[in-house]
């Protein structure tokens, strides 16, 4: 083989490589399953992360709906900036591989919602104005959970 040819090759192996790679990005690790719902299937300790990531949402949810049942803005901010992107937990690019684009979008925008909440709660803004940024928030919450959901793939290979 001469050395344009392995060059050529190099190249086509590249090009797949990327467009394989691109998309992964962008499907995700997913399937159909029972309940409608498409089905991310992940290792046991990938769904851990997400799941254990998902309850640390809804501790910030509950905190917040507190802080503004007694107009306590600092509780407020102080329960949402655990589930702000400053804080959210760095997704190992295997699982980062696994996770569609649609879910790494919205779940982006869950902890972007959560800044939001921060900076809204510490700028005085009023609080009707934020429970509404926390109704929104919910609504994307709602909505990944009716478009996905997480199985572990011991699980699939058993069913
Ligand atoms: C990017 C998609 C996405 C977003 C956004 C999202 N979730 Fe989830 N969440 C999931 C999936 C998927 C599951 C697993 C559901 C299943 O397998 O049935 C889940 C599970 C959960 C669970 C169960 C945890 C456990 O231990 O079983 C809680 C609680 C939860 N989410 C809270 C929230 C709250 C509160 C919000 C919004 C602030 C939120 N989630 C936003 C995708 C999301």
């Amino acid at each position: 083989m001469n050395a344009r040819i392995l060059s050529i090759v190099a190249i086509v192996l590249w090009v797949v490589t990327i467009v394989v790679a691109g998309v992964f990005f962008i499907r995700g690790q997913v399937q159909p399953s029972s309940d409608g719902r498409q089905s991310i299937v992940l290792t046991e300790s990938e769904r851990n992360l997400v799941l254990t990531e998902m309850r640390g949402l809804l501790a910030s949810v509950q905190g917040a709906v507190e802080g503004l049942a007694g107009n306590d803005m600092k509780r407020v901010a102080q329960a949402a900036r655990p589930s702000g992107s400053a804080a959210a937990q760095q997704v190992p690019p295997g699982l980062m591989a696994k996770l569609p684009l649609q879910f790494k979008q919205m779940g982006m925008a869950a902890h972007q919602g959560f800044d939001e909440l921060v900076i809204g709660s510490e700028s005085g803004e009023p609080a009707d104005m934020l429970l509404a940024r926390l109704g929104n928030q919910i609504k994307n919450c709602v909505a990944c959970h009716a478009t996905f959901r997480l199985d572990a793939e011991a699980k699939v290979a058993a069913k």
